[in-house]
């Protein structure tokens, strides 16, 4: 009996040794080693081998089975192997590589990423709200009234149900102090949509940061000492800073900041970042009238606020001159940060 299946041992490792490709060798298996396979049917003749020759028949099965295994094991690596020399023929692997081009981050997100660690070092909290706004929050609370200019329809972008495109991230100090109670410092970057011509200094869509802080005896020093510092973070100690007075409606008083720009081979021009000012008495009123408790009584609290132009702060970080290169996805551009 052992003789036997030395004989099919035999027979099935020559013909693995002989096949070429994976899927012969695969019916090599099944013919072999398959539950109806040759092995099984020679396992099965155990049942008339005499009781003294079992062990023997048995260690002979075995054997034939680690063999066959061993051979088809062996021949999947051949084959492996000789199909990897073949997919790099005529391949010179010793050529350099071609260099992958490495993508980056783009300016904005640079100069956003930045101004956030400077002013969360200084005790700012991230704070956000929705670019789908309602007039409540984008202007009413904002001590913005119907018939103020920036209501304007052709200003802004209306939907249906009133609702309207953030002309400004000032929505947030809204939202902000509706949930929480002072002291507020938070900061709320993010989009914010005019109807602007696009030229090289406007686009309808653009980049704000918002800040507020509310809490006891705030006062102008406060906003002024923390936006030059923080400018000067951004650009540079001996960075000029000025404050022009301005109008907002929910700031009194109210302050444009400046920023002297550096262009090589160019006179130094004053540019303007941000806009910024004591939050006016009347948006805590408003927002009390909200909450239906007085803890930003105008009475008790005093603020600041500012909002400014992330993508200002890329054009002077970098002597950008015009906007739309930061939109316009040139990568010959974006490859310079
Ligand atoms: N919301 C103002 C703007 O978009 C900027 C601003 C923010 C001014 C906060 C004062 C205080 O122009």
């Amino acid at each position: 009996m052992s003789v036997e299946i030395q004989k099919i041992q035999d027979e099935a490792v020559a013909g693995i040794s002989t096949a070429t490709d994976e899927r012969a060798l695969e019916d090599a298996r099944v013919a072999y080693l398959g539950k109806k396979g040759t092995m099984a049917a020679a396992s099965a003749g155990m049942r008339d081998v005499p009781n003294e020759e079992k062990p023997a028949f048995g260690a002979a099965l075995n054997a034939a089975r680690k063999a066959i295994g061993d051979a088809l094991e062996s021949k999947t690596a051949e084959l492996q192997d000789l199909a990897d020399k073949k997919s790099v023929e005529g391949i010179d692997v010793t050529l350099p590589a071609r260099e992958l081009a490495q993508g980056g981050l783009h300016p904005l997100t640079i100069i956003k990423d930045r101004a956030i660690q400077i002013l969360r070092r200084m005790g700012f909290a991230l704070a956000d709200g929705p670019e789908i706004e309602t007039e409540f929050h984008c202007f009413d609370a904002l001590n913005t009234p119907d018939d103020h200019p920036a209501r304007n329809e052709k200003d802004t972008f209306y939907f249906d149900g009133g609702k309207l495109l953030r002309t400004h991230t000032s929505s947030v100090q809204v939202r902000t102090m509706e949930q929480t109670t002072p002291p507020v410092r938070i900061i709320a970057p993010g989009s914010a949509y005019r109807r602007d011509d696009v030229d090289a200094t406007h686009l309808p869509v653009f980049n704000q940061l918002e800040g507020l802080y509310v809490d006891k005896d705030v006062k102008l020093g406060d906003l002024k000492g923390t936006l030059e510092y923080f400018l000067q973070a951004m650009f540079g100690d001996n960075t000029e800073v000025r404050f022009r007075p301005h109008f907002f409606p929910f700031t009194e008083p109210s302050f444009e900041i400046d920023v002297k720009l550096h262009v090589k081979g160019e006179e130094p021009k004053w540019i303007e970042v941000a806009g910024c000012g004591m939050v006016d008495p009347e948006v805590f009123s408003s927002i009390c009238g909200q909450r239906k408790d007085d803890v930003f009584d105008p009475e008790k609290v005093t603020g600041y606020a500012f909002g400014m132009g992330l993508d200002r702060l890329a054009m002077i970080q970098w002597g950008i001159k015009d906007i739309r290169a930061l939109i316009e996805n040139d990568v010959r551009f974006l490859a310079q940060f």
